[in-house]
């Protein structure tokens, strides 16, 4: 029988756990605040930051959103990187990426305080990852993570393939994985675009892990019995339905669910833990603020 991996049941217990943490917060009139950033049309991005602010809203940390028009000048952006540095109130800040074409991505990253980057995408934060002294886990490597210690995957000895090399999962979810800790110890393989084989590396696997942005690229085919597969894909695909798409992750789940042990179904897989991670992130955040201890799930 293949465990199918409920990350949406994973995610709502440690969002249980994070309103417990926040409750002893509020004991000492400090709320967690996160401020969201948006410049951009993109209806991805548009639904990814209303399901952001949503799930603070739920969980009891002050949302603040702001939008900026796509076509304003970079500065705009900054500068409200700035506003948001200095305010008290504003814990964690996330701009929602991809900005425009005229706006330096990595200005954006280095501007943010490193002590609100909730992404923990800051030079200063991935180089206190690699070192094994992390500040702020990245949120969609970090869920990956607490996904596999929920179905009881230990990585630790473990051959792990990861395909795709994204700032954003790919290599921090590396690095996550090698670290000499618990939920880490794994040997670690970054598969990408330029991959000669990447069915050869995914066949000997004992945990694929795929975020690559390609829709159903890795089948049952591809790999071994008994893994455990983890799915970070979201892809919008044409389909005769109301919105006239459906997601679809970067594994074709019928033909892998043969194989696996266990394997993250999309939606409702990864999706959820990135979202409770960020708010794990400003949660944490607000605790080192205000000196005030909580317990982190
Ligand atoms: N765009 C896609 N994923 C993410 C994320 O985790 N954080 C931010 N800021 N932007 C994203």
């Amino acid at each position: 029988m293949t465990t199918i991996i409920d990350g949406k049941a994973v995610a709502a217990e440690i969002r249980a756990d994070l309103a417990a943490s926040i409750e002893t917060l509020a004991d000492a009139d400090v709320t967690p605040g996160l401020a969201t950033v948006l410049m951009s049309d993109d209806g991805a991005s548009e639904t990814y930051v209303s399901m952001k602010q949503r799930a603070c809203e739920e969980v009891g940390i002050n949302g603040i959103h702001i939008e900026i028009d796509p076509e304003a000048p970079a500065e705009e952006l900054y500068a409200t990187i700035d506003d948001l540095n200095a305010d008290p109130e504003v814990h964690g800040i996330l701009v929602q990426l991809p900005v425009p074409d005229h706006v330096d991505k990595r200005e954006v990253i280095r501007r943010i305080d490193p002590a609100k980057d909730v992404d923990g995408f800051h030079p200063e934060n991935i180089g206190r990852l690699v070192a094994g002294d992390p500040l702020f886990k990245p949120c969609t490597p970090h869920g990956v993570q607490k996904l596999l210690e929920a179905t009881d995957v230990d990585p630790e000895g473990k051959d792990v393939v990861i395909v795709g090399r994204s700032d954003i999962v790919g290599k921090p979810l590396a690095n996550l994985l090698i670290q000499k800790t618990d939920g880490g110890n794994a040997t670690v393989t970054v598969c990408h675009s330029r991959t000669a084989d990447l069915a050869a590396k995914t066949k000997q696997a004992d945990i694929v892990i795929a975020a690559v942005g390609v829709p159903e690229l890795i089948d049952g085919s591809m790999l071994k019995e008994g893994v455990t597969v983890i799915d970070v894909g979201v892809n919008r695909v044409d389909a005769d339905t109301e919105k006239g798409y459906k997601l679809v992750g970067d594994v074709e789940f019928e033909s892998a669910k043969e194989k696996a042990a266990a394997i993250t179904p999309v939606p409702g897989g990864v999706g959820p833990m990135t979202i409770a991670m960020l708010l794990y992130n400003t949660v944490k955040s607000a605790s080192l603020d205000a000196d005030v201890a909580v317990d982190l799930p």
